[in-house]
């Protein structure tokens, strides 16, 4: 099964799966990692780790159907079977999702439905919640909605800063998602419903 990893930024979780994947504990071929904005640091630790490497914006195009038919090419010539959203912080649109529904995965650091969006850490430590975590889900065209795959709690002590927070979060997200991608491979593999199939 081929992997793309679309990302946006810090790339920690990027790291974690490129890991998994080198060390046979994620049973896949990580073919791309695809980056959205140019400054990123996701885009230094793919060079370094030999991994094809493929970075545009939005706005380099007339549109987002533009944009994505472009992706969507890529994927295409690639055969990506599954794509993994780590830290990707766009919404996937039609384009994309009419030919990979059921085949994106994402991650978000909260317990969905709770605290949705950009700053999910820091809306929960500011609304003083007890217990937050992690979600992995597939993607539909909410804002980090569609069907929950994994969540794994994270409690806030009172003691906690938001970085002693973050930091919880990111480590608890580096162990939870390779294995929920490796679950998701396993699952997929059994059906006949995975393998590449858009015609042209
Ligand atoms: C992660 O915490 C991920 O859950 C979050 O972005 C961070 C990326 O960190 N994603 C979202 O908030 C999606 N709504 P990383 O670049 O170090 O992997």
């Amino acid at each position: 099964m081929k992997l793309a990893i679309f990302a946006s930024g810090n790339g920690s979780n990027f790291a974690a799966i490129a890991e998994a994947v080198k060390e046979g504990t994620i049973n896949a071929e990580l073919v791309l990692l695809f980056c959205d904005k140019r400054q990123a640091y996701v885009i230094q630790r793919s060079q370094e780790l030999g991994i094809s490497t493929i970075c545009f914006e939005p706005k380099d195009f007339v549109n987002k159907a533009a944009y994505e038919q472009e992706l969507l090419q890529i994927l295409k010539v690639n055969q990506v079977d599954l794509v993994v959203l780590a830290g990707y912080m766009r919404l996937i649109g039609p384009t994309l999702l009419k030919v990979y529904s059921n085949r994106i995965l994402n991650i978000h650091p909260a317990l969905l439905p709770d605290f949705p969006g950009l700053h999910g850490i820091r809306d929960a430590f500011e609304a003083g919640v007890i217990e937050t975590g992690v979600t992995v889900h597939f993607v539909d065209d909410g804002v980090d909605t569609g069907p929950i795959v994994a969540q794994e709690s994270v409690f806030i002590d009172e003691k906690d800063t938001l970085e002693m927070l973050e930091e919880r979060i990111h480590q608890v997200e580096h162990q939870v998602y390779p294995k929920v991608i490796q679950e998701t491979i396993e699952k997929l593999s059994k059906t006949n419903e995975w393998k590449w199939s858009v015609e042209g």
